[in-house]
């Protein structure tokens, strides 16, 4: 994969210079795991390893080559997400989840989820990969293509809302008469702790 580097860069909005974080968009090393988690801590809550989505990746490792952070100049993690092998029904046809996506609460709204969401799509795309799924707010990942159009034969497995499943198809017709539960497919974790994915 190819980092996505972008350079620091004063702007200035209605008078007021603003200094944006240098950072880089990679692929997550073993070694990134502790800081990855305390991030999703902070910017998601405890709250966040009760979600439908967590059913998915619970003892499972993201699709391959599809766990991404954004890194700082400094080495720090600045943001973090990762795409999970689901099946969509009975059918068992691949596709993705997308999720958790989350950035550093102080270093927010400077492009850094959406340069991570378009790394994602595109190494997702490059992979061969159909379809991604996630729940989320379509406000924010409508901007990258998402919505609800398509899922409304889908269904996670526990409670979710379903205005909030959205899809994006990257290979035209992976989504044509998909319906039935979303289920976890990917590779499961062995002998290492759930964390460790
Ligand atoms: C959502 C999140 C990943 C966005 O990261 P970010 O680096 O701030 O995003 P970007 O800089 O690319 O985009 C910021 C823009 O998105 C908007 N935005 C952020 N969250 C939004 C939401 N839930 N709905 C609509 N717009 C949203 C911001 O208002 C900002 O708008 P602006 O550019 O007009 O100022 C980040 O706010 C975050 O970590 N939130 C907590 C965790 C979370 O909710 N994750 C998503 C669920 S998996």
């Amino acid at each position: 994969m190819n980092s996505l580097a972008i350079a620091t860069t004063d702007f200035q909005t209605a008078g007021v210079v603003q200094h944006l974080p240098a950072f880089t968009v990679e692929a997550e090393l073993p070694a990134d795991v502790a800081a990855r988690e305390a991030l999703l801590d902070r910017a998601m809550g405890p709250g966040r390893k009760r979600k439908s989505s967590e059913k998915l990746r619970r003892g499972r490792r993201p699709a391959e080559g599809l766990a991404l952070v954004a890194r700082s100049a400094e080495g720090a993690l600045l943001g973090t997400v990762r795409l999970w092998n689901v099946t969509l029904g009975a059918g068992g046809r691949p596709a993705l989840l997308l999720g958790p996506l989350a950035v550093e609460p102080a270093v927010k709204s400077a492009g850094i989820g959406s340069a991570l969401m378009r790394q994602a799509i595109a190494e997702a795309e490059r992979l061969g990969h159909g379809a991604i799924l996630l729940v989320g707010d379509e406000p924010y990942y409508s901007r990258f293509g998402f919505s609800a159009e398509r899922t409304g034969t889908l269904a996670m497995p526990g409670p979710y809302e379903r205005h909030r499943l959205l899809a994006l198809e990257l290979a035209g017709g992976t989504l044509d008469g998909a319906c039935g539960i979303v289920t976890a497919s990917g590779r499961k974790l062995r002998n290492e702790r759930t964390h460790a994915a």
